[in-house]
């Protein structure tokens, strides 16, 4: 099994590194722009207050510590952890050209995350979560960093339920999208796996019942753009 998970991670680690400089360009061209209401659904979720302490995990090129920053208010300092050294630089010379973020980054994996027990109020997961091979641990690992009555808010992407709109959304993901991915990067492997990704993950009822199963309490979700992305809410009691 550890062979499996080495062999995992070092793919995505290869797909992260080589698609960092046009990851945001082509998050918004492959999501039609979409990405950027379902964050904000995914903040809304936080319900966060000036003086919380936020935790983005696989934070990427950073997209969600603005928000989070303007959430927790000048006082706190928003920590973005990711494994792939590539998606941390863009993020270091993205954020740091903004003004007032208080904002930390660090290298690390949420399969053994760097972090005493109870040390945030909040953690957000936004297109991470379907990339970590071990559900179950990464959630043990979240639920141990957050304080009680703390937030997990996962924005993952999903496969639609709903008949017809499933199939005609199929083609465009199944097909057209690994086309689109690779002319923007030149990189078949990368959107190829970002289908076959999506497509091996957990359906949402699975994941909230792994939410659930954590210890999360009062788990829920909600269906965005019917059904191909998701948000899931859980509070740790
Ligand atoms: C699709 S990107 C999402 C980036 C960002 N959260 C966003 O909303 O745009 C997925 C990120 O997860 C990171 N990642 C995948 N597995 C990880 C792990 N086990 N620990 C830490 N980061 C991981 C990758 O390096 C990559 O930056």
């Amino acid at each position: 099994m550890k062979t499996t998970f080495a062999a995992h991670t070092a793919r995505v680690h290869a797909i992260f590194s080589s698609i960092a400089h046009q990851y945001d360009r082509l998050n918004t061209v492959l999501s039609w722009g979409t990405d950027r209401l379902w964050r904000q659904q995914a903040l809304h979720q936080c319900r966060l207050k000036p003086g919380d302490s936020a935790l983005d995990l696989c934070c990427g090129t950073g997209m969600m510590i603005p928000p989070l920053c303007r959430g927790v208010g000048e006082q706190s300092t928003v920590v973005g952890l990711d494994f792939n050294a590539e998606m941390l630089a863009v993020a270091q010379r993205r954020l740091s050209a903004q003004a007032k973020l208080k904002f930390r980054l660090v290298e690390g994996n949420v399969l053994d995350l760097p972090f005493a027990p109870e040390s945030f109020s909040c953690i957000t997961i936004a297109f991470g979560l379907r990339n970590i091979p071990d559900i179950p641990e990464a959630l043990a690992q979240m639920f141990r960093v957050l304080k009680p009555g703390g937030r997990l808010v996962c924005l993952e992407l999903s496969n639609p339920e709903l008949p017809v709109f499933k199939d005609i959304y199929g083609l465009y993901f199944n097909h057209l999208l690994p086309v689109v991915g690779y002319l923007g990067t030149r990189n078949h492997q990368a959107y190829t796996y970002l289908r076959d990704s999506v497509k091996r993950f957990l359906s949402k009822k699975d994941l909230l019942r792994a939410f659930r199963a954590a210890g999360f309490q009062h788990s829920f979700y909600q269906s965005l753009t019917g059904g191909i992305a998701a948000l899931h809410v859980g509070l740790k009691p």
